[in-house]
C-alpha cells in the first residue's frame, strides 16, 4: 500500500502537525443579555449557559471573559413591557438604559467590540422585528426607526450596529444614517440570511420577546425571516447585503445550516459570521446532562463544525465556557 492516510492519525503530536481548522479566542463572540436594574444575574432556564445580569453584574462578567481571551461580544436587552409600544420608540431615547450601558461597558474596557442589536422586537407590543399595521409588517417605515436606533447606538459607542430583523433595504439606510452622522467608522454586521427556525425558543423565553397572540398581528416571523428550505435566495440576501455597505455577513442559525455557511464563504469576499443559536445550544447541553452525549467532546466538536464549514466568526453562548477548558 502506498498511501496510508492513518500515518498521519499515529499521534496527538503529528494530528496537530496536520490539523486543519482550529477555533480559537480570535474566532469567537460571546452574546449577552442585559436587564435594567441592580445586583441581577438570573439563569435563562431554558438556556442554563446564559443568564439576564444588570449592568453592575453584567460589567464583572465581562472582565472575566477577557480574563478567558475573549474580546468580542454583542449585547441584547430585556425591555420591560411598561417601555414597550408599536413602534419601538424606547429604542432611541435617551432614557434607554441598553445605550447608557453600552456607554458605561465601552468606558470600562474601551480595547473590546461591542455589537449591538437593531430590530424592533425587545421594544414592540406585538413581538415582531418590524411595525405592525393592519396585520402585516410594514418594512419601509420599519426602517426608519432601524436607522435611527443604529444612529442612537453609534451614539452610544457601539462598534457594530447588528441588525437582525430582516426588513429589505435596512443596510442600506442604516449605513446612509450612520454616515450623514459622521459615524463613518461604526461597522455593520448583516443577519443576512437569517432563517424562520425554531432554534430561537429560549433567547425568547431569555428576553420575552416572542410574537404576542393577537388576531390583528402575525404569529410568527415567516415574512420577513427565511423559509428554510431554501439556500439560493441567501446568496441573493448575501449580495444585497454586499451591495448596500454591510461589512459582515451572518448565517442564522449555524449548526442547521452549514451548508450556507459554506456557500456563502466560497461566494463572497466580506468575513462570514455565524450565529450558533439559543436552541443548538440549548439541546446540545439536555443530551449532555441526561448523560446521553459528552459535553466536554461534542461542545468543541460542534464549534469546530462550524468553523469548518467557513465561519470566520462564530457567535454563540458557548464561547466562555470554551476557552475556559482550553486551559
Ligand atoms: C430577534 C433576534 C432573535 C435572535 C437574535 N435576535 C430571535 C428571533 O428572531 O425571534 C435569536 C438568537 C438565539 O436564538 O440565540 N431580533
Amino acid at each position: 500500500m502506498l498511501q496510508r492516510p492513518r500515518r498521519n492519525r499515529k499521534s496527538s503530536s503529528v494530528r496537530s502537525l496536520v490539523r486543519e481548522h482550529k477555533v480559537t479566542a480570535d474566532d469567537l463572540i460571546m452574546p449577552l443579555f442585559l436587564v435594567e436594574g441592580t445586583g441581577v444575574e438570573e439563569q435563562i432556564a431554558s438556556l442554563p449557559v446564559a443568564y439576564r445580569r444588570s449592568l453592575d453584574t453584567l460589567l464583572v462578567e465581562i472582565g472575566s471573559c477577557i480574563e478567558a481571551g475573549l474580546h468580542t461580544f454583542i449585547l441584547f436587552p430585556k425591555i420591560p413591557d411598561a417601555l414597550k409600544d408599536k413602534k419601538g420608540t424606547y429604542s432611541y431615547s435617551d432614557e434607554n438604559f441598553y445605550l447608557q450601558a453600552a456607554t458605561a461597558i465601552k468606558e470600562k474596557y474601551p480595547q473590546i467590540t461591542l455589537i449591538s442589536d437593531v430590530a424592533l422586537d425587545p421594544y414592540s407590543i406585538d413581538g415582531h422585528d418590524g411595525v405592525v399595521e393592519e396585520g402585516k409588517i410594514a418594512n419601509d417605515l420599519t426602517v426608519g426607526i432601524l436607522a435611527r436606533m443604529a444612529v442612537a447606538q453609534a451614539e452610544a459607542g457601539f462598534d457594530v450596529i447588528g441588525p437582525s430583523d430582516m426588513m429589505d433595504g435596512r443596510v442600506e439606510a442604516i449605513r446612509e444614517a450612520l454616515d450623514e452622522h459622521e459615524y463613518t467608522e461604526v461597522s455593520i454586521m448583516s443577519y443576512t440570511a437569517k432563517y424562520a427556525s425554531g432554534f430561537y425558543g429560549p433567547f425568547r423565553d431569555a428576553l420575552d420577546s416572542a410574537p404576542v397572540e393577537d388576531p390583528n398581528s402575525p404569529k410568527d416571523k415567516k415574512t420577513y425571516q427565511m423559509d428554510p428550505a431554501n439556500s439560493r435566495e441567501a446568496l441573493l440576501e448575501a449580495e444585497l447585503d454586499a451591495l448596500e455597505g454591510a461589512d459582515y455577513l451572518m448565517v442564522k442559525p449555524a449548526v442547521h445550516y452549514l451548508d450556507i455557511i459554506a456557500r456563502l464563504r466560497a461566494d463572497s469576499l466580506l468575513p462570514i459570521a455565524a450565529y450558533h443559536v439559543s436552541g443548538e445550544c440549548a439541546s446540545l447541553i439536555a443530551a449532555c446532562d441526561r448523560g446521553w452525549l459528552d459535553y466536554k467532546v461534542v461542545m468543541p466538536e460542534t464549534l469546530l463544525s462550524i468553523k469548518r464549514a467557513g465561519a470566520d466568526v462564530i457567535l454563540t453562548y458557548f464561547a466562555k465556557e470554551f476557552l475556559m477548558m482550553q486551559k
